[in-house]
């Protein structure tokens, strides 16, 4: 199995300096690859699985990764966040992680939209799926990440058109798909070992300044097949969404999806 080394400087925690890599031209959904071959693959953690092309990808809340071929990013991390009490926040340092490593490449200006969505301009370049699994005695993550790196708008079909954009379109030029899976990949492992030294407080604060939501924007929130509209307070430390209901009762949302800010 081939590695990919690390190199991020104030690394001070149990997390190795490298991961496995298994990359592959071709997969259904490099999530479900993992899901599928998680007894052969435990043993090569930390690891990602990335294809060049992924057709039948996974999203959040049951919906689909629609596929745009060439120039997507499409990789899998397995890793052990056994020693993370805070599995909310793992979502969104995954967020993080991915606005950091494409700020720092592409210079592009990211918003994250509610839990870890990738934004520029307002329309979605990535998202994020994370699946936890408990195996032999061992909390297991599957973080899953797509980005549309390198893809021209014709790629895109017609249901996301409207709402999807690249960092090719934003940015007006070629990214390099290995340079950013390995800056993604330093930031994830920094950002779990902050983690699993108990600072949340530290990814939070890096979440914040690329969340787009700001403090009384009025929210639409889709919600276990309910919308439920309400007033943007705060993210809390377990990663959760708290709104301000019309009736005045703060509530905190751990899934669910933002459809439109009004
Ligand atoms: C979302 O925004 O709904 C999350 C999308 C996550 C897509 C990625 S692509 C790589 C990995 N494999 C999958 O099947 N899904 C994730």
């Amino acid at each position: 199995m081939k590695k990919l080394y690390l190199t991020s400087p104030d690394r001070e925690c149990s997390i190795p300096d490298f991961i496995n890599i298994a990359d592959m031209p071709v997969c259904i959904s490099t999530n479900e690859y993992i899901n599928q071959n998680l007894d052969s693959l435990s043993g090569d953690i930390p690891l990602i699985v990335s294809a060049d092309i992924q057709t039948g990808g996974k999203g959040r809340d049951g919906r689909k990764w629609v596929p745009v071929g060439a120039g997507g990013m499409y990789i899998s991390y397995l890793l052990n966040v056994n020693n993370n009490e805070n599995l909310g926040l793992l979502s969104l340092a995954a967020g993080t992680a991915v606005a950091e490593a494409v700020t720092g490449i592409s210079g592009l200006r990211v918003q994250l939209k509610w839990p870890n969505d990738i934004e520029l301009s307002g329309l979605k370049a990535g998202g994020v799926l994370i699946e936890n699994k408990l195996f032999s005695n061992s909390m297991l993550s599957v973080i899953g990440i797509g980005l549309n790196v390198n893809v021209d708008r014709q790629q895109f079909c017609k249901s996301i058109s409207n709402t999807a954009t690249s960092l090719s379109i934003n940015s007006g030029k070629k990214i390099s798909i290995d340079e950013l899976m390995l800056r993604i990949s330093e930031y994830l492992l920094y950002f779990i070992g902050i983690m699993e030294n108990g600072l949340y407080e530290n990814i939070l604060k890096k979440y914040l300044f690329y969340l787009k939501h700001k403090q009384g924007d009025e929210i639409s929130f889709h919600h276990s097949g309910e919308i439920v509209n309400g007033e943007f307070k705060k993210i809390n430390d377990m990663g959760a969404l708290v709104l301000k209901l019309k009736d005045g009762e703060e509530k905190a949302f751990f899934s669910g999806e933002i459809h439109t800010i009004v």
